[in-house]
């Protein structure tokens, strides 16, 4: 059903989360070998964690970056971008931060939370590299720190990033997500705007997930790459 579905619309949008990265070796957040098991995210992943355990939010986030360096995109990935290639899909809107949908191929994809690819100064927002924030000695020339440029807990969804999921969201007629337990505002309201604007909403995870009752489609799923392969073949 969800091949035929994929091959009639005429605007797919794919929106993924954590549990689109495990195959890849990453942990997701909320499942129960996921990070917020191990840790708490308001004393780690905030700006109050910036501002006020600069030290743990460091080790924390050091850890990340270098663990988004060592790993590869899986099956599930290339599926991704070989559709957007093929016109199947408009594009991908992420919750992660991890840049794999990019580094499989996938080109048009709207990273919510940011990413660990890249750096900014806290204070002067200008562009640092990795080296700077993993060394953490050289703090700016201005004095801020440097820190990845992803969203913490308390802060903003970048705005073009925002303004892109909107326009793909009410312009889809087929919204599906992938590995995301959508219970993190405002990212979880993109489903919600697809299905208002008309869309047909289908969700691929392996736990039930907060928005399942307005889900068209629901696949509890262990392996996302394995999901998407059997689409992939039936097309
Ligand atoms: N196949 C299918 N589902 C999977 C897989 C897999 N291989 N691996 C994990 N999952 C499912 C988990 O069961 C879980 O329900 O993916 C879901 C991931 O949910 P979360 O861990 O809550 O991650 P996510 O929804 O992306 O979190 C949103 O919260 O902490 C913030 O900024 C962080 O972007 C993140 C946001």
């Amino acid at each position: 059903m969800l091949a035929n579905w994929l091959k009639n619309a005429h605007s797919t949008v794919i929106f993924t989360g954590a549990g689109m990265s495990t195959e890849s070796g990453l942990p997701d957040f909320r499942s129960s070998t996921g990070l917020w098991k191990q840790f708490n995210p308001t004393q780690l992943a905030s700006i109050d964690a910036l501002n006020n355990q600069l030290n743990d939010f460091m080790h924390f986030y050091q850890e990340r970056v270098q663990s988004v360096q060592l790993v590869k995109p899986h099956k599930g990935h290339s599926i991704l971008a070989k559709w957007e290639e093929q016109g199947l899909i408009k594009g991908i809107i992420t919750q992660n931060v991890d840049g794999l949908h990019q580094e499989a191929g996938s080109t048009h994809v709207a990273e919510l939370h940011g990413t660990l690819r890249r750096f900014h100064c806290q204070s002067c927002g200008k562009s640092k590299n990795r080296e700077d924030f993993i060394k953490q000695l050289t703090q700016c020339h201005c004095g801020g720190k440097i820190r990845p440029s992803i969203v913490l807990f308390g802060e903003q969804l970048p705005k073009d990033a925002f303004e892109v999921a909107l326009h793909l969201s009410e312009f889809s007629d087929l919204f599906i997500v992938l590995g995301s337990s959508l219970s993190v505002a405002p990212a979880n309201q993109f489903p919600l705007i697809a299905k208002e604007a008309g869309a047909r909403l289908v969700i691929i995870n392996e736990e039930p997930t907060d928005l399942d009752y307005y889900a068209d489609l629901v696949i509890n799923e262990r392996k996302i790459g394995e999901a998407l392969s059997a689409v992939d073949q039936q097309l």
